[in-house]
Order: C-alpha cells, then structure tokens, then sequence
C-alpha cells in the first residue's frame, strides 16, 4: 500500500524555538518513516509582509540548519523552499479563479494581519489561503500537521479542491489536520505568561539557536515562589510550567525528585532551576552546534535544497499537468 502524503509549511521568519520544537518539528521527525512527506519553507508566504531580502535568504538557511539539526531527515523527506516549485505558484493562480473575495476577506488571519500592518493591506495578504491550500493539494495531501490556529485554513483549503473537483473532474483529495492528540503540547513561556512564541517576550523564550549562558540566565529568572506551605498543594501555573519543562528535558530521576519535594514542601526552586538549566543545555546545546555546522556549510545545504526540489517537483509537475488537463489549458 502507497503511504499517504503529508504537507507542512515552516514560516522563515524568527528563530525557532522550544515550542516549535515540540509542538511541531518533533512530530515531523515522527511522521518521516511513516509518511509520504513534504515539509517546506514558506518564503512565498514571508513576501506579505515585505521581508528585507538581506534577511529573508540566512532565515531560509536557518530554518532548514535548524530543522534537519532537530532529526529532520532529508533522505527520508523531500524538505524544500516554496519559491522552488513554481507548480506551487501556478496551481495558486488556479485556486486564486476559485475563491471569492467575501470569504478570503473573512478569514481570521487577514483581519488579523489588515489591523496590525493598516498601510499594507496587500493582495497577497488576502489571497494568503488559497497559497496554502496549493501548497498542500499540489502533492495531492491526506494529512497537514498543523495547530489550531491553521484550522480555518485548513478548512479554505477543502472547499477550494472540492471547488476544483466539482468543477473540472476529480483530482485533490479534501486534506485534515493530523491530530497529534495528547503529544500537541503547548510549551509554556518562563515568565508564567502565556507559551513560547516568537512574539512575546525573548527572556522567556528558549530558542534553539540559544548559547548555554543565555539558557541558564533565562532558566534561572524563571518566576517562582517561597514554595509551597502545605502539602500536596496544587501548584501555581508558573510552577508547573517548570515542571513541564523538566518532564520534556530531564531524566525522570530529576523530575520525580522535585515533585517529591514540592509534595512534601521541601522544594528549593533555586536547586530546580539549576538542574533545569543543566539538561535543558544538555538537550539544546547539540542541537544548536548540529545547526550552526550546516549553516557554515551552505553548499551543503544547498545541495539538499536541491534534492528536496527535485522531489517536490516530481510530485507537483505531476499534479499540475492534470490540473491543466482538467481545465482544458494544455495546448
Ligand atoms: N500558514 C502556516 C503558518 O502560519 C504556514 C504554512 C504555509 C503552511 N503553507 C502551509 C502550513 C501549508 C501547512 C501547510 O504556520
């Protein structure tokens, strides 16, 4: 039986970070033996909000360093830059004749982005949905790995291919959102405030590109407390954020320790901290190093944006050809 296709995007803005880690690249390091899978650099997507080109090309390289540094591997997947395929932005026109104007104008994302950037209200802003639906129907996709907030998206993307299969014959299947179930995990941010998010504040962000000095300054300021005062206290939401993190990081020895402890309000948060910071650099720092190498090599990593391309494009040049015969426009 022929595995069935996966598609994600990977925005190229920002460094990544733990929450991208584990809410999304360690289920693509999951997925790579089961799956067909297609895992790509949205930079398409980028040029709607106007990147500096002096920017936009190290976060590429970046993004792709950082993904295959996580387990990502490029032998297993095709892992490729949007602006690669040229079927992507073909099919996208397509879809583009399939879309109305009311719904594009509806989505929450460019509401969203028309409040926050009023002076360009682009079209590419707005037609942001059907360029993600190509993306994901041009290898013909069953499942996106996506978290919720992609699901409107997700969801556009459905009726723009049932659109198409109504109208011209049946080609795309109608494509879900994998359901990670209990492993989407949301990585909660140091200051007791919210995840971990590119936008929100650095200090309480672990990034994978971050220097173990910087993991320990911004572990050791995590909030805390004086501790508990009675025991078998329910924890504060801060303070099981650190435990969270240790469960992800530390050796289950480490962990059990310091519940025990807090149960008993024995807790020394100081101790916890330095244990946390400890493993968390043990867990980021080959990571960040793997990363760093690939990102000092380019023409190795050009070498394996070439061969994702050429996978990527095997499977769209195929898809496109039909789309073309559907419509009636292959000459
Ligand atoms: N919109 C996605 C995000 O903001 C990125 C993305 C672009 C994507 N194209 C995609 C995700 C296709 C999944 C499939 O994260």
């Amino acid at each position: 039986m022929s595995k069935e296709v996966v598609v994600s995007g990977i925005r190229s803005t920002g460094y990544l970070h733990l929450g991208n880690y584990f809410g999304a690249i360690q289920n693509y390091v999951k997925m790579q033996d089961d799956y067909n899978c297609y895992f790509f650099v949205a930079d398409y997507h980028a040029l709607t909000t106007l990147p500096d080109p002096k920017e936009l090309k190290p976060n590429v390289y970046r993004v792709i360093a950082e993904n295959i540094a996580s387990g990502l591997n490029p032998e297993k997947v095709a892992l490729y830059v949007q602006s690669d395929v040229p079927e992507i932005p073909e099919l996208y026109l397509m879809l583009n004749m399939l879309a109305y104007k009311g719904e594009l104008e509806k989505t929450a994302s460019f509401k969203e982005k028309a409040r926050s950037q009023p002076d360009n209200i682009n079209a590419g802003l707005l037609t942001y949905p059907s360029l993600m639906a190509a993306d994901i129907i041009i290898h013909r996709a069953h499942k996106v790995p996506v978290g919720k907030d992609q699901e409107q998206h997700l969801e556009m993307t459905r009726n723009f291919a049932g659109r198409f299969n109504h109208r011209y014959g049946e080609l795309f299947p109608e494509p879900t959102a994998f359901n990670f179930g209990e492993q989407l995990i949301k990585i909660p941010s140091l200051d007791g405030k919210g995840k971990m998010s590119k936008s929100e504040n650095e200090n309480a962000t672990i990034y994978l590109a971050d220097e173990d000095d910087k993991i320990r300054k911004k572990i050791m300021k995590a909030k805390t407390d004086g501790g508990p005062t009675e025991q078998n206290s329910e924890m504060p939401d801060y303070i099981e954020n650190i435990f969270m993190l240790m469960k992800l990081v530390s050796s289950e020895e480490n962990y059990d320790k310091f519940l025990a402890d807090f149960n008993k309000c024995e807790i020394r948060y100081g101790d916890m901290k330095k244990q946390l910071a400890e493993d968390m650099i043990a867990f980021v720092s080959p990571i960040r190093e793997k990363a760093a190498n690939l990102q000092n090599d380019i023409p190795m990593l050009q070498k394996i944006m070439q061969a994702g391309k050429e996978k990527a494009r095997a499977s769209a040049s195929e898809t496109l050809a039909n789309a073309r015969k559907l419509i009636g426009i292959n000459y």
